[in-house]
C-alpha cells in the first residue's frame, strides 16, 4: 500500500488544494460536482448511494456501524474485525457477541460460517447488526451472499468492511463486490487496493435498512470538517481511471499475477496461499501470501527482502509475509520478487519453525463489555503476572490491527506466552511492554 505505488501523474497538489468555495460543493452537505462523484462512485459498483471518505475506511466503519443501531443494543461481530469496528462498539457502548472465524491449514484465518451467524442470531434476537471483514488482511473472502440472508432473515443489517476489496468487481479473477451481494454497508478503501491517496475511501450504503440521514450525522462527527479536496481528488481519478481504462488495467494486472504464479509454482519450502477452499469461501490472489513452511518466521523472510532483494512487502505475519499488489506494479517488480523467493528457497534450511495465526488468536473469555472495561478504573500490572486479570486495553499485531485481547476479555496464560514469543520474534505488539494495563 498505497494502491497508487507513487506511479500515478497528478497535478501540483498546492493547485488542488482548496476548500469549499462557490462552485467547488461540500462533502458534508454534496449537492455538486462532489455529489455527482459520489453517484459515479454508486454506479461503478451498484450501490444506492456511495460517499467519499477522507479519514480512511476508519471514519466508514465508525459512522456505519453508528448509524446502524440505537445506542447500547447488541451486535454480532466477527472477531477478527479491525480496531476501528471495536472503537464504534466502544463509542456507542454496543454489547457484542463474537463469530471466530475458521481456521486455514496454515493456521491463517479463513471465512466466517454464515451457518454459525445463523445459529447465533437464533439466539440472540436482539442482535440488529452483524459485521464482518470481507476480505481479510490476507485476502480470505466470506459468502457475504449467505451471511446477509441470515442477517435479513432476523431482521439485523450486514456492514462489511472490505477495506481491502475495492478492486473486487472489475475482473472475473476477482471475487464479486459486497456491494452486489446483499451487504447494507460496504466501507472500501481506495487507497489499499486501487490507485489512490493514502486516506482515502468509500462508504456504501446498498439498501435502504440504514438510515441515510443518521450515517450523515456520525460522518460529520468522525469527518474532518474541512475535507481535502486533494484526498478527493485522489478518489475521483482512480475511479475515472477503472470507468476507462479498467478493463485494460485488469487484463495486464491479471496477466502478471498468473505469470507471478506460475514462476513460483516450483518453490519446494516456501509456499504461496490462496486456493479456494473449505475454510476460505473465496481469496484475493492480489494478495500474495508466502508461507515459510518450517523454515523461519514471517519477520525473518521480510528482513531478506528487504536487505537482501530491496524488495518491500506490506507485511509480515509469524508464519507468512504478505505482498499487497495492484493494477499499478510492474511485470519487472512481480518478476522481481519471483527470483528473489526463487533464490531464497533454494537455500531453505528447514528448522522445525512453528507458530501460526492460530496460537496468536486464541477464543478469548469475555467478562466486560468494552465500554464497561474502559471506562472503569485502571492498574498497571507486569505481563507475566496477568494472568486472569481483565484486560483494559487493545494488544494488537500492527498489522493487522485485529486485536488478540480487547478491553473486558480475560487475559489467559497462553496470551502471556504468545505475546512474549511474538515479541523475542521481534514483532511489535501494540499496547502492551513489561507491563499490562487491567481493570483494578
Ligand atoms: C480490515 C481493515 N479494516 C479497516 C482498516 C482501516 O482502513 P483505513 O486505513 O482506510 O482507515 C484497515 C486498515 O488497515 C483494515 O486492514
Amino acid at each position: 500500500m498505497p494502491g497508487h505505488k507513487r506511479l500515478m501523474d497528478f497535478p501540483n497538489p498546492y493547485s488542488v488544494d482548496i476548500t469549499e468555495i462557490e462552485g467547488f460543493d461540500n462533502l458534508h452537505h454534496a449537492e455538486g460536482i462532489i455529489s455527482r462523484s459520489q453517484e459515479r462512485a454508486a454506479r461503478l459498483y451498484g450501490s444506492v448511494r456511495a460517499y467519499y471518505l477522507i479519514n480512511g475506511s476508519t471514519c466508514g466503519i465508525l459512522a456505519a456501524v453508528s448509524a446502524a443501531v440505537p445506542r447500547g443494543s447488541s451486535v454480532l461481530i466477527a472477531r477478527n474485525c479491525h480496531k476501528a469496528v471495536y472503537h464504534a462498539i466502544y463509542l456507542r457502548e454496543l454489547k457484542a457477541d463474537y463469530i471466530y472465524p475458521e481456521y486455514m491449514e496454515s493456521g491463517i484465518q479463513g471465512k466466517i460460517d454464515p451457518a454459525q451467524i445463523e445459529s447465533r442470531l437464533d439466539e440472540n434476537p436482539s442482535v440488529k447488526a452483524v459485521v464482518i471483514t470481507s476480505p481479510t488482511y490476507d485476502g480470505v473472502v466470506s459468502d457475504v451472499a449467505e451471511i446477509a440472508d441470515a442477517a435479513h432473515r432476523h431482521d439485523a443489517v450486514l456492514i462489511v468492511d472490505e477495506a481491502h476489496g475495492a478492486h473486487f468487481g472489475f475482473h472475473p479473477v476477482f471475487p464479486e463486490n459486497a456491494t452486489r451481494l446483499g451487504a447494507d454497508a460496504v466501507i472500501m478503501s481506495v487507497h489499499k487496493t486501487l490507485p489512490s491517496f493514502t486516506q482515502t475511501a468509500l462508504l456504501h450504503l446498498c439498501s435502504e435498512r440504514i438510515s441515510t440521514k443518521e450515517v450523515e450525522k456520525f460522518l460529520r462527527i468522525y469527518e474532518s470538517s474541512s475535507p481535502s479536496y486533494i484526498l478527493m481528488a485522489g478518489i475521483e481519478r482512480s475511479l475515472e481511471m477503472i470507468e476507462e481504462d479498467g478493463k485494460q488495467l485488469f487484463e495486464n494486472y491479471v496477466g502478471n499475477l498468473k505469470q507471478f504464479r506460475e514462476k513460483t509454482a516450483k518453490l519446494k519450502h516456501l509456499r504461496l496461499i490462496g486456493q479456494k477452499n473449505s475454510k476460505a469461501c473465496d481469496f484475493d490472489i492480489g494478495k500474495i501470501l508466502i508461507e515459510t513452511g518450517g523454515s523461519m518466521s514471517g519477520h525473518e523472510l521480510q528482513q531478506i527482502l528487504r536487505e537482501r532483494y530491496h524488495l518491500e512487502l506490506e507485511m509480515a505475519g509469524v508464519n507468512y509475509a504478505t505482498a499487497m499488489t495492484s493494477i499499478m506494479d510492474t511485470k519487472e517488480g512481480f518478476d522481481r520478487l519471483a527470483d528473489a523467493l526463487c533464490e531464497i528457497d533454494e537455500k531453505i534450511i528447514e528448522t522445525g519453525f512453528n507458530f501460526t495465526p492460530r496460537d496468536i488468536y486464541g477464543s478469548m473469555t469475555k467478562k466486560m463489555e468494552i465500554f464497561e472495561a474502559e471506562e472503569s478504573n485502571h492498574t498497571v500490572v507486569p505481563l507475566e503476572k496477568s494472568e486472569g486479570r481483565v484486560c483494559a486495553c487493545y494488544i494488537s499485531l500492527y498489522p493487522p490491527g485485529i486485536p488478540i485481547i480487547v478491553p473486558g476479555e480475560e487475559i489467559e496464560a497462553e496470551n502471556i506466552y504468545n505475546i512474549q514469543k511474538c515479541k523475542k520474534l521481534g514483532y511489535e505488539v501494540d499496547g502492551v511492554g513489561k507491563n499490562i494495563e487491567v481493570v483494578k
